[in-house]
């Protein structure tokens, strides 16, 4: 199938953020949207809006800590749609901290979401994609894993291994599949309310209000993959704000 109009796409992480934008964005393009998140308010009412504008948009709730739960993200796309065209891992929190504040919950929070997370999608949706002989799999990675600071030591790392897991897909993946990896830099979202530290979320929310670009930038670039033709594998796309330094 060429473009994006029809296409069955699951996104982790719809309810807020760059989930929610790309999944109207690709909603407007005539997508078809399953939608997983851990709250079906937002979903619900995210999936309300696209078929008050004529699309077609199912949820589940998902947490992505939970293959099982990732599992049925994809089943839903097969039983209601017949296929899954593409699967956006997109989900994340960065609880960020000093190495030496020793918030072991929170890396094994960011290790759980940010990484097995992906995983899951990848364990999910492989095998229907094999099947299928066509998938496209879109991971959301991070800036963050390009130029490392402090405080980002685990949120790094965690999308590091994304980044690293998806040019092993990409490479495994064969011709018939496609797989690309967004780096997004500040991005006007509710991220920093998954930070823990109030100085560090103090500071991320400022940061996001002088130079954030809006998440709909994201979608687009989101979109631009998706649209490509099937023998052209977009792998990675950085896009960050013209101020971020
Ligand atoms: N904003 C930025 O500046 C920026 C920059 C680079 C990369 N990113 C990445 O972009 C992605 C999206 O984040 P965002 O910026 O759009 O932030 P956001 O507005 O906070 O959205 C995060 C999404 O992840 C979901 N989520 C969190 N934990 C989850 C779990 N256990 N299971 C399923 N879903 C979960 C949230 O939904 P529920 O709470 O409803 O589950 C929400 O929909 C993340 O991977 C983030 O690391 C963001």
């Amino acid at each position: 199938m060429l473009g994006i109009a029809g296409k069955v796409i699951a996104i982790t992480g719809a309810s807020s953020g760059i989930g929610d934008a790309t999944a109207m964005h690709l909603a407007e393009k005539g997508a078809i949207l399953v939608l997983g998140a851990r709250r079906s308010d937002r979903l619900e009412a995210l999936c309300d809006t696209i078929a008050s504008k004529g699309g077609t948009a199912s949820h589940i709730v998902t947490d992505v800590t939970r293959r099982a739960d990732v599992e049925a993200l994809v089943a839903l796309a097969i039983e209601r749609y017949g296929r899954l065209d593409v699967l956006i891992s997109n989900a994340g929190i960065a609880p960020i901290s000093l190495l030496d504040d020793l918030r072991v919950e929170d890396w094994e929070a960011m290790i759980d979401v940010n990484v097995k997370g992906v995983l899951y999608g990848i364990a999910a949706a492989l095998p229907v994609f094999r099947r299928q002989g066509f998938g496209h799999f879109i991971n959301t990675i991070s800036t963050a894993g390009i130029k490392i600071v402090p405080t980002m030591a685990v949120y790094a790392g965690s999308k590091n291994a994304v980044r690293t897991i998806t040019e092993a897909l990409r490479q495994e993946a064969g011709p018939l599949l496609r797989v690309t990896g967004i780096s997004p830099g500040y991005v006007a979202t509710d991220l920093p309310s998954s930070m823990t530290d109030k100085a560090i979320r103090a500071q991320g929310e400022a940061s996001m209000q002088t130079m954030a670009i809006p998440a709909s930038a994201i979608a687009e670039a989101i979109a631009f993959a998706i649209a490509q033709p099937p023998n052209v594998d977009v792998g990675e796309i950085v896009l960050r704000p013209t101020a971020q330094a």
